[in-house]
């Protein structure tokens, strides 16, 4: 048997019928370019989340850079942010002219540190935060809004492996000034292709948005242009795509939940997830990872590392001087975690497979 680390081909097969009536149906209204199908994916997005508005982008790195745009953030900013997370977290920072300021994480769910950020805050005049809601995990909403109250900051969640979580009944991506989302295809919730989106309750914001994602078009007059912009718009067969996905979202997140919980009572191995975890990836912690992962990939299961190096050891941000030890959490998590199969439709066999070649790897 051969277990890819994520099977997309399992949520497709399901929806195949659809989605060929969904490519019928794009090609026969003849407009490629926003539109309807995008307004339906952003209402049906933002009812999902209870958010006010949302707006459709073409992947979740434009969405975390367009949202610091539209929050007028910018040269000479700085922005703190975690140092084990996917690059576009922080280089959207940089992408805007602002500087990153690392945090460290939490060894046991991989979430940011807030004693950290407070000593941070304490020092820097920090003037936003994003955190990210990791393989699924929630952050503290109440202690990162606690701290947005004494210190004063711009909070924009990234959501991109988060997608349906919640902290407390509400949405991730709903609590901060804006919600980055990715829909990148092996997300819970992902198109076939890049997309993504930011959500915000706030009209001045989403406005900006809206023009920052078309040319910096005035709303509704073609060529008048009030800002240097560029072109990020979502694809109205993504949104198509997109909306037919979510409507199966909640379920999608209760099979990953059961898998993660058969996962948690037949391996004996130190699992990184929350309880409420939505569980984009599922995470142990093994010092002897590297040979696991090569055992499993022998047993024709594939696992992934995310992530190998932490940000500020990547060579990309060498221009912040860090080294070795700066952050020695996100270092020991970087060096031991390892992500095993988990997504929808998983079948039954599969998993015991992944179970059973597990235990024999692990007893070597
Ligand atoms: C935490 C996080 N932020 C941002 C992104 C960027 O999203 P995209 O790949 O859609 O640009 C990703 C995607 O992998 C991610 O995992």
């Amino acid at each position: 048997m051969k277990i890819p680390l994520v099977d997309l081909r399992k949520q497709h097969d399901l929806l195949r019928e659809d989605l060929n009536n969904l490519f019928n149906d794009v090609l026969d209204k003849n407009n490629f370019v926003l539109g309807e199908y995008v307004n339906n994916f952003e209402n049906d997005f933002k009812n999902y989340l209870n958010s006010k508005y949302c707006v459709g982008l073409n992947s979740g790195t434009a969405a975390l850079e367009l949202g610091l745009r539209a929050l007028g953030l910018g040269e000479g900013d700085k922005i703190a942010t975690v140092t084990n997370t996917f690059i576009a977290t922080a280089s959207s920072i940089v992408n805007v002219d602002a500087d990153p300021v690392f945090v460290d994480s939490n060894k046991n769910d991989a979430l940011i540190n807030m004693e950290q950020l407070k000593e941070l805050l304490e020092k820097e005049d920090i003037k936003a935060v994003i955190p990210v809601h990791l393989y699924g995990n929630v952050c503290d909403m109440n202690k990162l809004l606690k701290l947005k109250q004494d210190y004063g900051f711009f909070l924009i969640e990234d959501c991109a492996q988060a997608h349906g979580a919640e902290f407390e009944e509400k949405k991730v991506g709903t609590f901060g000034d804006i919600g980055s989302f990715s829909f990148f295809p092996a997300k819970i919730l992902g198109g076939i292709g890049d997309a993504g989106c930011v959500i915000t309750d706030k009209e001045e914001i989403s406005e900006k948005l809206y023009a920052y994602r078309n040319a910096g078009r005035v709303k509704n007059e073609k060529y008048k242009h009030e800002f240097i912009a560029s072109n990020h718009r979502l694809m109205p067969l993504q949104a198509g795509v997109l909306s037919l996905k979510l409507k199966y979202l909640d379920k999608w997140i209760d099979e990953r939940r059961n898998i993660a919980k058969f996962y948690k009572k037949e391996l004996s191995l130190n699992n990184l997830n929350q309880d409420n975890s939505v569980y984009y990836m599922y995470v142990v912690l093994d010092e002897n990872r590297d040979e696991i992962m090569r055992k499993m990939n022998e047993k024709n299961i594939q696992c992934g590392v995310h992530y190998p190096i932490p940000l500020h050891l990547q060579p990309a941000f060498d221009f912040l001087e860090h080294k070795e030890h700066d952050f020695v959490n996100s270092e020991f998590l970087c060096k031991n975690v390892l992500c095993i199969p988990i997504y929808q439709g998983m079948t039954e066999e599969e998993m015991k497979y992944v179970v059973e070649s597990f235990k024999a790897v692990v007893s070597r």
